[in-house]
């Protein structure tokens, strides 16, 4: 089994949760705050790790206690931080997450030093055939860009998680075997209305797809997920569960999707095992907090 590389964000995430979101000028009460780590990046290593990956994780924290932290919850995560740098003068990257009781939830990133991971940074990782490089946009792009290069270079596959929705270029998405990304990212990125509909989601990922051995993967939340790969269908139904918050189970359908890679199953078989790892995340509160280990996974099969 290859390494799963991950390069991208780290933050502490600071969690409100409140009967309603506020509008724009409106003060509410809060009902409870609380400090979960987070970040794209680092929420899809934790997943893959928990899900029994062999992990590593590139990015940058701040000189500061949530930097010290949030490098100590990794590592006791059992995933490899050789490659998670302090960042001086800069804090580390935070996130403003508000959780209603609808399960919805609002996210402000304040990146931090996430947007000093450079480059640099990037290359010499090591790689090997049957690694995996995984990636999202809450690092710069030329540092996805750097990463992916290497990765291809060295013939490791690549899986970019199109999150959140921001322009990048098309020579970065041509880099990646894998995109994954949900129905609002798919409209953004293919430049089109967002309809819920699957002919719809079929039309986003023929769009997106820049080669024909790609896979366009895009989640539908409690509808499951479609992966188009040439002229490859794959649909996973969705697993019914009583979602309570949806924060990180795009990550945790990556870093599920990137360890079902790393074993060499299927296509279909991989998507199936990051849907059902999702399903479970969007059940608990939090970002890293809500991330299932294997033995979760496993007593959960045919138990939605
Ligand atoms: O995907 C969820 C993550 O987005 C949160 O953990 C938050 O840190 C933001 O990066």
């Amino acid at each position: 089994m290859g390494r799963i590389v991950v390069i991208g964000s780290i933050n502490m995430d600071i969690v409100s949760i409140m009967d309603r979101l506020p509008k724009p000028g409106e003060t509410v009460f809060g009902k409870e705050l609380q400090y979960i780590p987070g970040g794209k990046g680092a929420n899809q290593a934790v997943a893959a790790c928990r899900l029994g990956g062999k992990v590593e994780m590139i990015g940058r924290v701040g000189s500061d206690e949530f930097g010290q932290a949030l490098r100590n919850f990794l590592k006791g995560e059992g995933i490899g931080i050789k490659k998670v740098n302090y960042t001086k003068g800069t804090p580390t990257g935070t996130a403003m997450v508000w959780i209603n009781g609808s399960s919805q939830n609002s996210i402000v990133v304040m990146s931090g030093s996430n947007g000093k991971v450079t480059e640099r940074d990037a290359i010499d990782l090591g790689l090997k055939e049957d690694d995996i490089v995984v990636s999202q946009f809450e690092i710069p792009n030329d540092t996805i860009f750097a990463a992916f290069k290497e990765a291809k270079s060295k013939g490791a596959r690549t899986v970019l998680n199109l999150a959140p929705a921001v322009n990048c270029p098309s020579e970065l998405l041509a880099l990646a075997d894998y995109m994954i990304l949900n129905e609002h990212e798919a409209a953004f990125f293919s430049g089109s209305e967002l309809a819920g509909d699957l002919d719809t989601v079929k039309r986003y990922a023929k769009k997106l797809q820049t080669r024909a051995d790609q896979a366009v993967i895009i989640t539908m939340g409690a509808e499951g997920a479609f992966c188009g790969r040439g002229a490859e269908e794959v649909r996973v139904e969705g697993v019914k569960v009583n979602a309570v918050d949806t924060t990180a189970a795009g990550d945790c359908f990556t870093g599920a999707f990137a360890v079902a890679l790393s074993e060499h199953k299927s296509l279909t078989d991989s998507l199936g095992f990051a849907n059902r790892a999702a399903a479970i995340s969007v059940q608990r509160i939090g970002a890293s907090s809500s991330l299932p280990t294997r033995k979760e996974m496993d007593a959960a099969i045919g138990k939605p």
